[in-house]
């Protein structure tokens, strides 16, 4: 059998992290260990036999640092694997903390043909008991078994879709979920047990129109325009809380702000106050989008939002899309409105 190439991209995080001691789980340094270490250990696993694993340390940070030059060059690294035909898959080791944006913005750019499997730690490398092995082990077998495009995301012996997965327990080993979207596939003992068929659905950005009452698509910047940009258009996520008020959007649409993705309460409903200062930054031609800070479910369109909605208007609910991943999308929204 030939054998089967895996590109392993390393960026860092807890996977890559470093403790003084063994017993350390918490105090640590994310993103010390190259990733060409890591996957060392794995290389005699029988479930490896056949795949060849070409490592390349793409950056090495801890990914509340993120950066678009980070992201420009794992997007350029991931295109330009899909179209080589040596390469059978990609998997991307990355830190924890910012893992779910990155797992969006390349679900939404990349035709993804082949398996592309991001993986992560909620431990260092130098813990007792970590989990980056088992991780890095198991995104490997993913990425290997084939016939899985899309991107993926593999932790705790779970496969989740990308898109979708957030992180939601700060030190727990299963940290992550995609609430009601749930769980993809299991790895099990190196075997991979899907539970559901076919490709992650791959989106658009799914908003609703609430005057028409349709639900609209913005359209996603293509990967290709984004290489020359020395950064994204700006866009902020605001919360709405009790006691909000308006100077938040305010001091942000003074400071130049494009857009605001505002978390609001509930079914996306927004603070009377905040609602105010809003309105007037969208008259200033500041993209206004609604998500909920509810973890589960979606917005329910066109309820407790205050003045119609349209998307020319640029205010529009961001359906299906927690806060951290409608900001994306609007940064990727409002570069292909400016090359449209
Ligand atoms: C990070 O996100 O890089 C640090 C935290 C982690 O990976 O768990």
């Amino acid at each position: 059998m030939s054998e089967r190439k895996i590109l392993l991209l390393g960026t860092g995080g807890t996977i890559a992290g470093k403790a003084q001691d063994a017993a350390q789980a918490v105090g640590y340094r994310a993103a010390e260990i190259g990733v060409a270490e890591l996957i060392g250990g794995l290389l005699g696993i029988k479930a490896l036999e056949g795949v060849m694993v070409e490592a390349v340390q793409l950056a090495q940070v801890d990914s509340k640092d993120m950066n678009w030059s980070i992201w420009r060059s794992l997007l350029a690294q991931c295109l330009s694997a899909m179209d080589d035909p040596q390469v059978h898959a990609i998997v991307i080791t990355h830190g924890t903390d910012t893992l779910e944006e990155t797992g969006w913005f390349l679900a939404a750019l990349l035709e993804a043909r082949k398996p592309v499997v991001l993986t992560c730690a909620m431990r260092p490398a130098t813990a007792l008991l970590s989990d980056g092995p088992q991780n890095l082990l198991d995104s490997l077998c993913v990425a290997a078994s084939g016939g899985r495009p899309g991107v993926w995301f593999v932790a705790a012996g779970k496969v989740f879709a990308a898109e979708s997965v957030q992180k939601v327990h700060p030190y727990r080993l299963d940290a992550f979920s995609s609430y009601e979207l749930g769980v993809c596939g299991f790895v099990e003992e190196q075997t991979v047990r899907w539970c559901s068929a076919g490709m992650p659905p791959r989106m658009p950005v799914p908003l609703h129109d609430a005057s028409s009452g349709r639900a609209v698509q913005v359209p996603v910047a293509s990967a290709s325009s984004l290489f020359d940009l020395e950064a994204l258009p700006w866009v902020e996520v605001v919360f709405s809380a009790a006691l909000a008020d308006g100077r938040q959007v305010e001091a942000l649409v003074a400071a130049g702000v494009r857009g605001i993705v505002v978390a609001g309460s509930g079914n996306a409903s927004v603070h009377e106050q905040l609602e105010a200062a809003l309105s007037e930054a969208r008259k200033r031609g500041v993209w206004v989008w609604y998500a909920s800070r509810c973890l589960e479910g979606v917005p329910v369109a066109g309820r407790c939002l205050g003045p119609a909605i349209s998307e020319s208007d640029h205010q529009a609910l961001a359906i299906g899309l927690v806060p951290s991943k409608a900001r994306i999308a609007m940064m990727l929204g409002l570069v292909a409105r400016e090359a449209g």
